[in-house]
């Protein structure tokens, strides 16, 4: 960096004294000189405006070491209702809330007495309202936690059906190298939890938390109900290879989760149906995803290669908005369906066989 800073430094010198030699012999010099000497300059100042550009990213990295220049508050007054409704700007909400966020909405302040380092990954299209009223709700929330943590906002263009599993993959391939992040949250935006005492950490075993809806009564809607949101650690979710990348359209995607922690032999925490209450923001009904129950039946022959490891998208934008990092990407859906169904069928009919006396029998959700 600093050689950098000088090798700039001593073009620009190079360039002034260059200028001066010239102008003092200009009389003498043809127009072509003069215009010599001003595409020069242009370079000069193109290289240090690229330079500045270049060191953006690298500068929001280097907040978490260096003194911070945000006021450390820890934020302990939360009095929301997750039922209000909320009528306001993107501009209204940064001013409000991002005096003690660092870019990309990120919440660490040195004094606080923080419980944990997590990462809530939001898979995100078309639902402005329900974002806004997201960040405006769980900024605060989280805050009186005292938890450091970062929110990452990953939206998919439109086109393709939703493909919530291949977000969340997306999330956190994309933030499991930023920091020391060890705790992954996966939260649907249309979920807000309704008591302060609702824990957001993870567990020594993978977490089901939204387990009492208002819209399902405040119960599990069926046993092995995995959907909304849960947490798990890095090691964990990378156990599993993550989400299948298979499920385009509303629904399934969970129910395949679920399987997948079963097998992995992993036990599965639940929180309980006090401290798992949350609120659902409403919204219209999703188009649901008509192949899903055809892919349970390749579900347990996919798991080791369908996820984590297969994953293939492009990334088009990636931005440390203030309060969340963005990322929007674009998927190909040809290139994610790659493989050939029926011999899948075949194999995971013979992997039940040897593996299972009983195949449990997927559940409908309504
Ligand atoms: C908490 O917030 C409420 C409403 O915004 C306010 O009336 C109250 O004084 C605050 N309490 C503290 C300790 O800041
Ligand atoms: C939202 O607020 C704006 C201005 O603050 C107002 O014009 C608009 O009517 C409000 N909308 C709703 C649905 O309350
Ligand atoms: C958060 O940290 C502050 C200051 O360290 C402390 O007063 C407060 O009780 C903590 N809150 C929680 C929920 O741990
Ligand atoms: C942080 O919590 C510990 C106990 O968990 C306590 O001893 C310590 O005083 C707290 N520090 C602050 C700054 O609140
Ligand atoms: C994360 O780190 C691993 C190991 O250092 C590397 O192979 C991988 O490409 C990194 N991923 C991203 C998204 O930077
Ligand atoms: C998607 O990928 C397939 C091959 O994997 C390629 O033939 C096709 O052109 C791609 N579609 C788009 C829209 O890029």
């Amino acid at each position: 960096m600093y050689n950098f800073c000088r090798k700039i430094f001593t073009t620009k010198t190079k360039a002034v004294e260059m200028k001066r030699r010239f102008s003092l012999s200009v009389v003498t010099r043809s127009k072509f000189d003069y215009l010599l000497v001003i595409v020069l300059v242009h370079i000069v100042i193109f290289t240090y405006i690229l330079f500045r550009s270049e060191n953006i990213q690298s500068f929001a990295n280097f907040h978490r070491h260096r003194s911070s220049p945000y006021t450390p508050t820890c934020f302990t007054n939360f009095t929301q209702s997750p039922q209000a409704k909320l009528n306001a700007t993107w501009e209204a909400l940064e001013k409000s809330l991002s005096f003690n966020l660092k870019p990309g909405g990120r919440y660490n302040p040195e004094g606080c007495n923080l419980s944990g380092d997590i990462v809530v990954v939001i898979p995100y299209r078309n639902r402005e309202d329900q974002l806004k009223s997201f960040m405006h709700y769980m900024h605060p929330f989280l805050q009186s936690k005292n938890l450091s943590y970062q929110m990452v906002v990953v939206e998919m263009t439109p086109g393709l059906e939703f493909n919530r599993a291949m977000l969340l993959n997306i999330g956190f391939i994309e933030s499991m190298n930023a920091t020391d992040n060890q705790c992954f949250i996966f939260h649907d935006v249309d979920l807000l939890p309704e008591k302060t005492y609702t824990p957001y950490n993870c567990d020594t075993s993978p977490r089901h938390m939204a387990v009492a809806i208002d819209k399902n009564g405040y119960k599990l809607p069926y046993p092995s109900f995995f959907g909304g949101i849960c947490a798990l650690t890095k090691e964990h979710f990378q156990r599993i290879n993550g989400f299948s990348n298979q499920y385009f359209g509303w629904g399934g995607e969970d129910d395949d989760f679920h399987d997948r922690l079963k097998q992995s032999g992993l036990s599965i925490t639940r929180l309980s149906l006090q401290d798992g209450r949350y609120h659902m923001l409403s919204h219209a009904a999703e188009k649901p995803n008509t192949e899903k129950f055809e892919l349970f039946k390749t579900m347990r022959v996919r798991s080791s290669f369908d996820g984590l490891n297969s994953l293939k998208y492009k990334v088009l934008k990636y931005e440390l908005k203030s309060l969340y990092t963005w990322i929007l990407v674009n998927i190909n859906e040809t290139s994610v369906k790659t493989f050939d169904r029926e011999q899948l069928i075949k194999m995971n009919e013979e992997l039940s066989k040897k593996k299972y006396t009983m195949r449990r029998k997927p559940r409908t959700r309504q």
